[in-house]
């Protein structure tokens, strides 16, 4: 896929997300960015980066964890986000934390400038994670720590038919290369190759509960990676993608709602 393509997708889809993402992904998505911050372990006066913030889930818990001495800068592509986030740190008061909308490939900032460099969630949707890494690697200074969480191996991923569903029915790819970060060791070669040394990785498998078949769906066509494309369904095209979707996850359906099978990889580097 043309790379300025699928920045374009990732930042019109994810501008679509904003009003949901949340709602159908907040719970879903914590033990990976727990872990995250877990392997981070930000100490009071750092300056962190959180790369790809979205609404800030990170970006908030890392700005508590290096304190009012510290600072927490936050980029995602998506102005939405952007906005969403400031306005969120504006609501809560947090003073020691700022959002500005930059690409991960190429970081508005100046070398050497943070202790710890975060990406929760995002390196799947970058054209070349490589390059944002590199990025990472450029603007932490001396022995910085990066810690980057991504999906893990399609297999393990009981939604990962979302993507047949809406490829086969759009021009290009929506996410060429989802899974490829989160299978086998994939995501520590990368950042090895990206000059990163003292690589740990951990793996986590869990299950993302929906409590309906109209959440499970949402979350899916609404609230992830597949927005843009999903804003663009005409209704009878819309229905039919549901239908199979609803149809790829009925296995993990019981009667509490949908508990479907879901895994992470974390891993961690210093510079
Ligand atoms: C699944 S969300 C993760 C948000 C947040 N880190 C979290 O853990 O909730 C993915 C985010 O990656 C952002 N993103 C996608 N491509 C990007 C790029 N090339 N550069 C920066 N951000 C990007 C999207 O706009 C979206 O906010």
């Amino acid at each position: 896929m043309d790379p300025k393509l699928q920045r374009r997708v990732q930042r019109y889809g994810w501008d679509k997300t904003v009003d949901v993402y949340e709602r159908y992904w907040r719970s879903q998505l914590e033990p990976a960015q727990t872990l995250l911050l877990e392997m981070a372990a930000i100490r009071p006066g750092e300056r962190v980066l959180d790369v790809a913030c979205g609404t800030g889930l990170v970006t908030f818990p890392a700005a508590e964890d290096c304190g009012s001495t510290g600072e927490v800068v936050g980029t995602d592509i998506s102005t939405k986000m952007v906005e969403e986030a400031r306005a969120e740190a504006a609501r809560r008061e947090i003073g020691n934390v700022r959002f500005e909308r930059m690409d991960a490939e190429s970081l508005d900032l100046a070398d050497g400038s943070v202790d710890v460099a975060l990406c929760a969630l995002g390196l799947m949707y970058v054209p070349d994670p490589g390059v944002a890494l590199g990025e990472m690697r450029r603007v932490l200074g001396p022995d910085g720590r990066v810690v980057a969480a991504v999906w893990g191996a399609r297999k393990s991923c009981g939604w990962a038919e979302i993507f047949p569903i809406v490829d086969a029915r759009v021009e290009s790819d929506v996410c060429p290369l989802f899974f490829q970060l989160g299978t086998g060791d994939a995501l520590a070669i990368t950042l090895e190759a990206a000059g990163f040394r003292d690589i740990r990785l951990q793996r986590i498998t869990m299950t993302l509960h929906y409590d309906s078949t109209e959440d499970a769906i949402g979350a899916a066509f609404a609230g992830g990676p597949v927005a843009l494309a999903h804003a663009r369904f005409d209704d009878a095209t819309r229905d039919e993608a549901y239908a199979e979707y609803a149809a790829s996850i009925e296995t993990y359906r019981n009667d509490g709602g949908y508990d479907i099978p879901g895994e992470f990889v974390v891993a961690h580097g210093v510079k």
